[in-house]
């Protein structure tokens, strides 16, 4: 039974099956339905690690069609503590290039209609003033002095790209990244009570920044391809080197609350 838990967890693209040793897969269903695809868990460097493919198999699911709320409810039902959230962004600002990795410190909802909370009667509030672990960040930003820290990221509904004002009012806010996967991620696995952190890619530079076509989804998939191993990498130095999720914030925040939701 022990084989089947795990306390931190990678959600990520698919190329990142092979990253466990000894994967075994779970199949799990939630109450709030099945999560992208079974759940692997196995060890990378020692450490218990579970993994779900954010699209799902064969990228079944765009990212405005992914059950945010199985695939986070599913890996806490594993005993998950803490969420690492690899994902392909576009930069907006100069202060960020393809093939930078960036741990963003805020995030900005331009989603619409997605179920962003498990809470579906009663008081409950998370804190989102600070959406990321500041102490999952900060280990991930401190693997490689290459991996910048700190920037807004926007989450747009997709699954289309960004029009040209679109983009260049998203910069002109001062947001430095652009995705559609990173909500409602984040908030779920805060009112889960788990410690999250993404790692963005830069795959390309948003369309209202480049002169050129605008950005196109083969240059994202190359991108993301050709990096892959470098993110493994720094994965890799996080999962042997993580923090204690104990009287983490992220957690902390729900004591004397009536959480009206199952926590598993
Ligand atoms: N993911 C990767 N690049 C993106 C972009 N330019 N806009 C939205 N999501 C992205």
């Amino acid at each position: 039974m022990a084989d089947s838990r795990a306390e931190v967890a990678v959600i990520g693209g698919s190329g990142f099956y092979e990253f466990l040793d000894d994967a075994t897969h779970v199949p799990l269903t939630t109450p709030y339905g099945d999560p992208s695809a079974p759940v692997a868990i196995g060890t990378v460097g020692g450490t218990r690690v579970a993994f779900v493919p954010r699209h799902g198999e064969h990228h079944a699911y765009p990212p405005h069609l992914i059950n945010y709320r199985a695939n986070l409810w599913a890996l806490r039902s594993l005993g998950v503590r803490q969420v690492l959230a690899p994902c392909a962004v576009g930069g907006l600002l100069p202060s960020v290039s393809p093939g930078d990795i960036v741990v963003p410190d805020q995030l900005v909802d331009r989603t619409s209609g997605r179920v962003q909370t498990y809470v579906e009667r009663g008081a409950v509030h998370a804190p989102f003033a600070d959406p990321y672990c500041e102490r999952l960040s900060n280990a991930v930003a401190g693997v490689d002095p290459d991996v910048k820290q700190g920037g807004a990221m926007v989450v747009i509904e997709g699954p289309r790209f960004s029009s040209r004002a679109e983009s260049l009012s998203y910069a002109a806010q001062g947001w430095s990244l652009v995705n559609m996967t990173g909500h409602p991620e984040a908030v779920l696995a805060r009112e889960l009570l788990m410690c999250y952190s993404a790692i963005a890619l830069v795959t390309d530079m948003d369309a209202g920044i480049e002169a050129g076509e605008g950005v196109g989804q083969a240059e994202v998939f190359a991108m993301f391809a050709a990096n892959i191993a470098r993110l493994k990498q720094i994965l890799t130095r996080v999962l042997g080197d993580l923090p204690s999720p104990d009287g983490c914030a992220c957690s902390s925040w729900a004591e004397g609350i009536d959480l009206t939701y199952e926590v598993p």
